[in-house]
């Protein structure tokens, strides 16, 4: 267990930067989720912190020491990639024990640790086997029981399920979750797959563009999102996000003029300003189209989903869907009217995109 600090991180490669100066605090045993779309420098920020790519700027600290310059062997970290990286021509116990072998473990000793975690992940039965004959999800076992052998301090996962099927992935994050829990090892975990941050994280950090939008427990990144970014990232459908302004009484008016009822509190603050105004989905009701304070559009795409149904409708030029019960029967091109409690509604500032309000 260690816990790791990163103060002002940053990354160029050449003139391009892709981290823009990171602080982040992990405590001991934590189980982080960094998550961001494609290119946001998610695996750049790990592979900085295994020490496989070198650090432009700023201090990384694990367990209390600056590692700025170590050795990736000497941090501690043991990684988990999303292409396992297994060797071919070993068996699965020779993969498990490579690293111990090189690190000059005796013969024993490095089989009793290979039984023990093999035993861990289930993997007792292939231990003789190669990894070209095993199922991705056995493979996959085998790349964390290689790190898991190690009694890293720090387990640090690239995308380590994105290869497995939609039902294995679910089997394996539990199995992450409950490997966690056993071992208690401080851990970062990189995804683009918001059920997978929602689902294994303690704290998820959410990074757009080489920075981070929000930092939070995987309720808090859903209930208040802290930027327009997140608040249209996190979220299936994503949240509905509208552009107008505040009037002088504090409500919120759409390029239609339609006025929507939001923080009063807001009406001295933001008065005439340009923002983002924002309901998720499973907030909308469906009232009679032309109710006042509701905003009324056509339906045009229904989704159905068994439990529930999605209206998908378009207002002003932008998309907006309400998740209502299957019971509720609406035909496509028929005009409805959506409403909403202002406690359920989020307004962004236009130009920073950084939330207006509590
Ligand atoms: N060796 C390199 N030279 C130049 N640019 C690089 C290099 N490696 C990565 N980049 C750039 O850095 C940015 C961040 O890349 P990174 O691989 O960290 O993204 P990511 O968030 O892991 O994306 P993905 O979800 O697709 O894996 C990208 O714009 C990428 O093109
Ligand atoms: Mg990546």
């Amino acid at each position: 267990m260690a816990p790791i600090s990163l103060r002002n991180i940053q990354k160029s490669y050449g003139d391009l930067q892709v981290i823009h100066g990171v602080d982040l605090k992990i405590s001991s045993g934590e189980f982080v989720v960094i998550l961001g779309p494609s290119g946001c420098g998610k695996s750049t920020l790990l592979r900085m912190i295994a020490g496989l790519e070198d650090i432009t700027k700023g201090d990384l600290a694990i367990d209390g020491r600056i590692v700025n310059h170590m050795e990736p062997r000497e941090r501690g970290c043991a990684m988990v990639f999303q292409n396992y990286a297994l060797y071919p021509h070993m068996t699965v116990a020779a993969n498990i024990g490579y690293a111990l072998k090189v690190a000059g473990v005796s013969k024993p000793e490095r089989q009793k640790r290979v039984e023990e975690t093999a035993k861990t992940v289930g993997l007792t039965e292939f231990l003789d086997r190669k990894p070209a004959a095993l199922s991705g999800g056995q493979r996959q076992r085998v790349a964390m029981a290689r790190a898991i052998v190690r009694e890293p301090a720090v387990f640090l996962f690239d995308e380590p399920l994105s290869n497995l099927d939609a039902k294995l992935r679910v089997v394996m994050r539990a199995e992450i979750r409950r490997l966690h829990r056993q071992l208690a090892a401080t851990s970062i975990f990189v995804t683009h797959d918001q059920h997978e941050a929602m689902t294994l994280a303690d704290r998820i950090i959410v990074m757009n563009s080489g920075r981070v939008e929000q930092v939070g427990t995987p309720s808090e990144i859903y209930h208040n999102p802290a930027t327009r970014f997140v608040a249209g990232f996190v979220g299936t459908p994503a949240m509905n996000l509208l552009e107008g302004r505040i009037t002088a009484d504090g409500s919120f008016r759409d390029a239609h003029g339609t006025d929507i009822k939001v923080r009063p509190e807001m009406a001295g603050l933001y008065a005439e300003q340009p923002v983002v105004f924002g309901v998720r989905a499973e907030s909308v009701r469906l009232v009679e189209p032309g109710t006042p304070g509701a905003l009324t559009a056509c339906a045009e795409f229904i989704e159905e989903l068994g439990s529930t149904r999605i209206i998908h409708s378009v207002v002003g030029d932008a998309a907006f869907a309400a998740t209502v019960s299957p019971d509720i029967r609406v035909g496509l091109g028929e005009r409805v009217g959506f409403a909403f409690d202002s406690k359920d509604t989020h307004l962004y500032a236009a130009d920073s995109g950084s939330r207006i309000g509590a």
